[in-house]
C-alpha cells in the first residue's frame, strides 16, 4: 500500500484525475490516495490557495501526483505551481517528449528531453511597481542552482543512455544572468568529457530549429522561463499539451505533473485528454519500483492510441474522456 498525495487541481484537472484513478485501480495495485485541494477555491475558504496541510502531506509521503492548478492572469494570487516547487525545492522540472505511435505530426523522430530550472529565473516573482506606467522585473540567476540543474541533466542523460546535453539560454543579451547559467553549465560539462557531449544554443535560435529539425536534440537544460516556453513548443511536436508529461523533482520529494494547464475552455465537457496525467502517473509508479504495473499502464495506453479508434478531441478524434478511460482499462 502506497501513500501518495493527489492534487486534483481545478479546471479539467478533477476529470483527469478521476480517470487516472480509474485507471490505476483497475491494475489492483493499492494506494491510499491523500487528496489534498489547493487553488482558487481553497484560498476563498482558507485564506490561502496554497495551504501548509497540501505542502506537509508531501513532505510526508514523498510523492505526489498533480493535476493542474490555475493562476490568475495578471493578478491575484502568486502561482501555486511555483510556490510548490519552491517550498519543498524541486529544483529540476523533467519534461520528456517523444513521437507516440498513432498521433501523426510533421515529424516522427522526436526523442528529447527538456531539463528545466525549477526554483529561479523571473519565476522567482521578484517585481516591483514603480509607477502606474512603469513595473521591474527581476531575473534571478544563482551559480548554486544553475550548477545544481545542469549536473542533474548530465546525470540524467548517463542513466538513460543519452548522448548530448545542449544548455540553452540568452547569455548574448543576458551576458550577466545567462551569462553565469552558461559559465556554470561550461564548468559541469568539463566533468563529463569523453562521457556526454555537450554543445550551446541561443534560445530564439532553439525555436526555429526545434521545428525544422528536432531530431538534433537529445536532452536540453535550461532557465526557468525558457523551459516553460520551450516544453510547450516540444509538447506541440508530438502531439501538443495533452499527451506532454512531466515531473519535478527535488531531493527528497517528487511531484509528478503534466506541462498542461487547467484548460478551462473545455473544463467539465468531458472532452479532457488524460493521457499527459497518466503518463505522469506511470513515470511515478517507476519511481516506486512498481515498473511492472507501469509498464502495463503504458502499454493499454499506447495500444488504444495507436489503433486510432478512440481518441480524444485534441488528437483529431470525437471520444470522451469517460471513452478513453474505459478503453484502457479494457486493454488492462
Ligand atoms: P492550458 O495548457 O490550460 O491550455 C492550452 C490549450 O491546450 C487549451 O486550448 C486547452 O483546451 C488545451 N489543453 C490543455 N491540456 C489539455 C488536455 N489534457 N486535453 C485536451 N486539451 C488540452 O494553458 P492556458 O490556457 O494558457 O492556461 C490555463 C490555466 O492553467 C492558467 O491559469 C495557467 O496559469 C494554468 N497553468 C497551470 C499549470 C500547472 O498547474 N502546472 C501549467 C500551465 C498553466
Amino acid at each position: 500500500m502506497y501513500n501518495i498525495t493527489l492534487i486534483k487541481g481545478d479546471g479539467i484537472g478533477p476529470e483527469i484525475s478521476d480517470s487516472v484513478v480509474k485507471i490505476i485501480e483497475a491494475t489492483n495495485l493499492k494506494i491510499n490516495w491523500d487528496v489534498q485541494s489547493a487553488g482558487a477555491d481553497v484560498a476563498e475558504i482558507e485564506g490561502v490557495p496554497l495551504p501548509q496541510r497540501v505542502i506537509d502531506s508531501i513532505k510526508k509521503n514523498k510523492v505526489a501526483l498533480k493535476a493542474p492548478v490555475t493562476t490568475p492572469i495578471g493578478k491575484g494570487f502568486r502561482s501555486v505551481n511555483v510556490q510548490l516547487r519552491r517550498e519543498l525545492d524541486l529544483y529540476a522540472n523533467l519534461r520528456p517528449c517523444k513521437n507516440i505511435a498513432g498521433i501523426k505530426t510533421p515529424f516522427d523522430n522526436v526523442d528529447l528531453v527538456v531539463v528545466r530550472e525549477n526554483t529561479e529565473d523571473l519565476y522567482a516573482g521578484i517585481e516591483e511597481k514603480i509607477s502606474d506606467d512603469e513595473a521591474h522585473g527581476i531575473k534571478l540567476i544563482t551559480r548554486k542552482s544553475s550548477t545544481r540543474i545542469v549536473e542533474w541533466a548530465f546525470e540524467y542523460a548517463l542513466k538513460n543512455n543519452r548522448k548530448k546535453v545542449t544548455a540553452v539560454t540568452k547569455a548574448n543579451i543576458c551576458k550577466l544572468t545567462d551569462g553565469l547559467f552558461l559559465e556554470c553549465a561550461r564548468e559541469v560539462a568539463k566533468k563529463y568529457e569523453g562521457k556526454i557531449e555537450y554543445n550551446e544554443v541561443l534560445v530564439d535560435a532553439l525555436c526555429m530549429q526545434l521545428v525544422q529539425n528536432p531530431s538534433k536534440f537529445d536532452v536540453l537544460v535550461l532557465p526557468n522561463l525558457y523551459g516553460d516556453i520551450v516544453s510547450d513548443l516540444t509538447a506541440g511536436l508530438i502531439g501538443g499539451l495533452g499527451v506532454a508529461q512531466g515531473a519535478n523533482i527535488g531531493l527528497d520529494c517528487a511531484v509528478f505533473e503534466p506541462v498542461h494547464g487547467s484548460a478551462p475552455d473545455i473544463k467539465g465537457q468531458n472532452l479532457a485528454n488524460p493521457t499527459a496525467l497518466l503518463l505522469c502517473a506511470v513515470e511515478m509508479l517507476k519511481h516506486l519500483g512498481e515498473v511492472e504495473v507501469a509498464n502495463r499502464i503504458e502499454k493499454a495506453l499506447y495500444s488504444v492510441l495507436s489503433e486510432g479508434k478512440i481518441k480524444t478531441r485534441d488528437l483529431g478524434g470525437t471520444s470522451t474522456t469517460d471513452e478513453f478511460t474505459d478503453a484502457i482499462i479494457a486493454k488492462l
